[in-house]
């Protein structure tokens, strides 16, 4: 036989990019860090690590390659649906050296597995499918390395690798093509919603179908600081987590830094009751989450800056089948849960799609949402 194919080189490269970041976000901590509660709503990062070695065993090796696990039912530790974040700290999980061995001994092992199956479009088993297993697991890395972020604003003094506060510079107002103040005007009438047939997506994205959307009209540019200081002055709402006053302005004090906030950036840090509250202030109201795709499909600016709250519960699409386990999305479907728009600074560029959906509780602060404001457009 020849050499590896390329989508397989292509898949191990991607692997070692994802695990690249990985280690670089940890690479300023000592072990006591990775082990620290930082927060009851946040894992401890040494369990982030293991779970991810732990999905990545789950998958690449146990599933498609047929292999016992390393260290037998370890794997139930590192449940997110069995072990909640407030009670993570307190599993026998694999901590310091023997965390990182098992890391890069369930690498090795996958990209063994990876060298002997069949990826291709015509795969008989739906999971590696195009390699629809490792874009899974790609796209879980990217994931949790944004919670992990989550969780780095917490920590004094951390500093974060030049290649993620590169990212950074998305997140700033230069980014977005369009000047803010300005809206975008969307016809009324049937939308594709969702991801197509083919491709990665999860399973939540499809089936794509058509959607019939009155006329509106969604801002341009999401909701910035300084439109959001103004609300909560005349409100005395709360500002979003991470601010402080300091005179009369706010600074932001995430990783234990304070710097004067940034007025004309996308405010970040606020919870979708926030995001709503503020919604109706403007006289205006948040999108649906067809209509956000709809807009985002015309082209929407600074979206891949703040994750974007919509109006929408969390709700499966018609037909919507689970795959590859009902434990992704279908457990969560139901009122309990909003869905979020676009992504952030913090999300992996290969995971910024508009069918792509996020959920979250609406009183969550410490993920990376701001909001979008949309207006009806009133007949004739
Ligand atoms: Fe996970």
């Amino acid at each position: 036989m020849t050499a590896k194919s390329s989508p397989k080189e292509a898949i191990a490269d991607r692997l070692a990019e994802a695990r690249g970041r990985t280690h670089e976000l940890i690479e300023p901590l000592d072990d006591e860090q990775l082990n620290r509660v930082h927060s009851p709503i946040l894992s401890p990062l040494a369990w982030d690590l293991g779970h991810i070695a732990n999905f990545e065993e789950l998958w690449l090796v146990q599933t498609v390659g047929s292999r016992e696990p390393l260290h037998g039912d370890l794997g139930r530790f590192y449940d997110a649906i069995e072990n909640p974040r407030k009670d993570r700290n307190e599993l026998p999980i694999l901590r310091d050296a023997e965390l990182r061995a098992y890391l890069a001994e369930v690498r090795e092992r996958a990209l063994d597995v990876l060298e002997e199956v069949d990826i291709g479009a015509d795969a008989e088993d739906p999971l590696l499918r195009d390699g629809f297993v490792y874009e899974m697991l790609i796209a879980h890395e990217h994931q949790h390395n944004e919670t992990m972020l989550q969780l780095l604003q917490m920590v004094d003094g951390y500093e974060l690798p030049a290649a993620v506060s590169e990212l950074l510079g998305r997140y700033g107002p230069e980014n977005s093509d369009t000047p803010p103040g300005e809206t975008i005007p969307v016809a009324g009438g049937e939308y594709e919603i969702g991801a197509p047939a083919r491709g990665f997506a999860y399973d939540n994205e499809r089936p794509r179908h058509m959607v019939e959307l009155a006329a509106f009209e969604i801002d341009a540019f999401p909701v910035t600081n300084g439109e959001y200081a103004q609300f909560v002055e005349e409100t005395g709402g709360e500002p979003p987590l991470y601010w402080e006053r300091e005179g009369d302005g706010w600074v932001h004090t995430a990783m234990g830094r304070r710097e004067p906030i940034a007025p004309e950036a996308p405010v970040i840090h606020v919870s979708w009751h926030e995001a709503d509250a503020f919604a109706r202030w403007a006289g205006k109201r948040l999108p649906s989450e067809h209509e956000w795709e709809a807009a985002a499909r015309l082209g929407l600016g600074g979206t891949g800056q703040v994750w974007e709250w919509t109006s929408s519960d969390f709700l499966a699409y018609p037909g919507f089948e689970a795959f590859p386990y009902r434990e992704y999305s279908e457990v969560f479907f139901g009122d309990a849960y909003k869905v979020l728009r676009g992504g952030s600074w913090a999300t992996h560029r290969d995971d910024l799609r508009p069918s792509f959906r996020n959920w979250d509780l609406p009183e969550r602060r410490q993920i990376f949402a701001g909001l979008r404001c949309a207006r009806s457009k009133d007949a004739g």
